[in-house]
């Protein structure tokens, strides 16, 4: 059977070579075909919403990648085409970002692309969060543009509108008032965070490495699972199914797709006390170039499996 499926697969291929390969239910796909240009970022078009960001354009702080960076040879390798390009995503100290056109977050510095589809990303969360269902990202470094790993820098979540993440990708050390020792143990590791921070799964952020990322949401249940590979290997569990109950059920409970760099500052010792704490308006930020790229980042319903692989279905973990 899985013979067959495969050649069948082959000639899907063949006839439609820009199709990406998945037995499984895909939900959103943000996988860039090659043919996206910076206007399309600066138009906010499918498949990334681009309003998170400084007041310049768009294609100042993001880039589509073409051939340049590979993506992510996970998906990728089968094909003699790439199916898809990488995206860069950077800040600078212009990075600072005007919620509903006021109230500048100048603790910040962020660039975020939102998942949408058909220029709708509120109504696409009520499709991607329900049941149970499958984030996909792939993560690597831009080595000509290093994070400062003093920082925190949230760089995947989805975030409901009481601002907590149901879940979260994290880098750098964390934000502490008074600041801690920096940088903090696991600061060059990414950190998949639970709704209440707790830490699911760690490991470290190699050079010239895509990091592969799967993250298993049951929103009836309000559970996690967490996969990850590097490169071109296949997904592979590495946590069990572990409750995310603090998680506000329903429609609460959902929000929007975020990948990219949000940098949080260092305490500015020359604050007030409350402004000390006030990590959205307040803090020190060196406003240097800084920037990761992703690739890889679709959404797939578990009902036909999580894909760990192209062509390589696994049930989903419970
Ligand atoms: C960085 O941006 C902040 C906030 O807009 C500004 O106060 C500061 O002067 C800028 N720093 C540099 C080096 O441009
Ligand atoms: C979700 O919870 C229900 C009721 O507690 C249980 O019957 C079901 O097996 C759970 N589903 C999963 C996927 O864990």
């Amino acid at each position: 059977m899985a013979h067959a499926m495969v050649s069948l697969l082959f000639v899907s291929l063949f006839v439609a070579p820009f199709q990406l390969v998945s037995a499984g239910t895909i939900l959103y796909d943000g996988r860039a075909p090659l043919s996206l240009k910076s206007a399309d970022l600066d138009a906010s078009n499918d498949p990334f919403l681009t309003g998170v960001k400084g007041t310049e354009a768009a294609s100042h702080y993001t880039a589509f990648l073409g051939h340049s960076v590979p993506a992510t040879p996970l998906w990728n390798k089968l094909s003699r085409v790439p199916l898809e390009q990488a995206v860069s995503v950077t800040i600078d100290n212009s990075s600072v970002f005007y919620p509903g056109g006021n109230n500048p977050q100048f603790g910040f510095r962020r660039t975020e692309l939102i998942a949408q589809k058909n220029k709708d990303h509120s109504g696409l969360n009520q499709v991607l969060e329900v049941g149970t269902t499958v984030f996909h990202f792939s993560i690597k470094k831009d080595l000509t543009r290093p994070l400062n790993y003093d920082h925190e820098y949230q760089i995947v979540f989805i975030e409901p509108n009481d601002g907590t993440h149901v879940f979260g990708v994290q880098l750098g050390s964390p934000f502490t008032n008074p600041t801690g020792r920096l940088p903090a143990k696991d600061a060059h590791s990414f950190k998949v965070l639970d709704h209440s921070l707790n830490v699911l799964f760690t490991t470290p952020f190699l050079p010239e490495t895509w990091h592969n990322f799967a993250v298993q949401v049951d929103w009836d249940n309000r559970t996690l699972a967490v996969f990850f590979s590097k490169d071109g290997a296949p997904l592979k569990p590495v946590t069990k199914v572990v409750p995310n109950p603090t998680v506000q059920p329903g429609a609460a409970g959902q929000g929007d797709f975020h990948v990219g760099v949000l940098k949080l500052p260092l305490v500015d010792p020359a604050d007030t006390p409350a402004n000390q704490g006030d990590v959205v308006h307040h803090g020190t930020q060196e406003g240097s170039t800084e920037g990761l790229f992703y690739s890889g980042i679709f959404v797939e319903d578990v009902k036909g499996g999580v894909t760990v692989a192209p062509r390589n279905f696994v049930k989903p973990l419970v």
